[in-house]
C-alpha cells in the first residue's frame, strides 16, 4: 500500500481531534480556516510538550482543563457589539415583535432579557439597543425593559458595567443604532443613558444553579465551550427553568442543544439557533 503523504496524515488526525472537541464540548470548530487552526493548536502542543495532534488528544482525556486553554488559544473567547449579524437580523425582524406582542395580549409591562456569559458588555447592551428599538418602533407599552448580563470573569464585569468603549468597536454597530443610542468623545464612546439604565450586570458562576427566573429572553452564546455535555445539559435545563412560556433561547452559531432538551423546544431559527419554550406546555 502506498504511504499516505505525511501532511494528509497530520490532517486526518486533526479533523478527529476536531470531532473530539465537537463531540466533548459541543463546538464545531470545522467553521474555522484548517491553517488557523493548526497553528493555535501547535501552539498547544508545544506548551504540553507533546508533538501529535494524537498524542494531545489523549493529553485532553487526562487533563480535561486543557480543553479551555485549547479553546482560549483559539481566541473565542472574545466578544463583540452585534456578534452575528444575521442573529441580531432575525432577532429583531421576528423575536422582539412577536414577543412584544405576547406582552400585549397579556398585558404585561415587564420584559427581562439575560445574557449568560456577557464578557465586557457588548452583547447586552446590542439587545439593549434592539429591544429599545422595537419597543420604539412597535409603539409598545412594554416599558419596565431589564437586560441582566452576568459572567465568572470580574475584570470583563468591571469593563461592561463602564459602558465605554473604544471608537474602533462602532463599527460594528448599525449606524442607525450608533445615531440613537451612543455618544462618542474622541477615542472612546459611551452607552447613553437610556441604554445604561435597563442594564445591569452581576457575577454569577454557571455551573451552580442560576437563581434567576421570570426570563423572557435568554442569550447564552460562545459560553458552551467552558462546559462538558453533561453540564450543558445542566445549564439548558436552568435556563428552561428560567424562561417564561414562550421565551427564547438563543446559542452560539456553531453550538447546539442535546437531543433530549431539543425535543421541548420549538424551533426559531435553526441557523441562528433561535428556540422558544412553547408558550403552552403539554
Ligand atoms: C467567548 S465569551 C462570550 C461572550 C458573548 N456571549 C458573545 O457571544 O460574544 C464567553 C464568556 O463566558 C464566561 N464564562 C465561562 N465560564 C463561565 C461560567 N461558569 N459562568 C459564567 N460565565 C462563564 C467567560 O468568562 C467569558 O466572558
Amino acid at each position: 500500500m502506498p504511504e499516505e503523504p505525511i501532511d494528509n496524515v497530520y490532517r486526518g488526525n486533526l479533523a478527529r481531534l476536531l470531532e473530539k472537541v465537537r463531540d466533548e464540548r459541543g463546538l464545531d470548530l470545522k467553521q474555522y480556516r484548517t491553517r488557523y487552526v493548526e497553528r493555535r493548536v501547535a501552539v498547544r502542543l508545544s506548551a504540553v510538550g507533546v508533538r501529535t495532534y494524537q498524542q494531545y488528544a489523549a493529553y485532553l482525556d487526562k487533563h480535561p482543563g486543557e480543553y479551555a486553554k485549547l479553546l482560549d488559544a483559539l481566541t473565542i473567547n472574545v466578544t463583540q457589539f452585534f456578534r452575528d449579524p444575521t442573529v441580531y437580523e432575525v432577532f429583531r425582524r421576528d423575536v422582539i415583535p412577536a414577543l412584544l406582542e405576547t406582552k400585549r395580549a397579556r398585558h404585561q409591562r415587564i420584559v427581562r432579557l439575560w445574557s449568560a456569559g456577557c464578557a465586557t458588555g457588548e452583547e447586552p447592551y446590542s439587545l439593549a439597543m434592539s429591544m429599545l428599538d422595537g419597543i420604539a418602533r412597535t409603539r409598545s407599552d412594554a416599558s419596565l425593559l431589564t437586560v441582566i448580563g452576568t459572567d465568572i470573569d470580574t475584570t470583563a464585569l468591571a469593563v461592561a458595567k463602564r459602558g465605554e468603549y473604544p471608537v474602533r468597536e462602532l463599527q460594528h454597530i448599525p449606524s442607525f443604532d450608533q445615531r440613537r443610542y451612543v455618544d462618542t468623545a474622541g477615542e472612546v464612546f459611551r452607552l447613553k443613558p437610556e441604554v445604561m439604565r435597563v442594564c445591569r450586570f452581576r457575577y454569577l458562576n454557571l455551573f451552580e444553579s442560576p437563581p434567576i427566573h421570570g426570563i423572557d429572553i435568554v442569550f447564552c452564546r460562545n459560553v458552551f465551550i467552558y462546559f462538558n455535555r453533561e453540564d450543558q445539559e445542566r445549564m439548558v435545563g436552568a435556563f428552561w427553568e428560567a424562561l417564561t412560556r414562550g421565551g427564547y433561547l438563543v446559542l452560539g452559531r456553531s453550538e447546539r442543544l442535546a437531543p433530549a432538551i431539543a425535543r421541548r423546544f420549538e424551533i426559531v431559527s435553526s441557523r441562528e439557533r433561535i428556540f422558544r419554550k412553547p408558550p403552552k406546555l403539554l
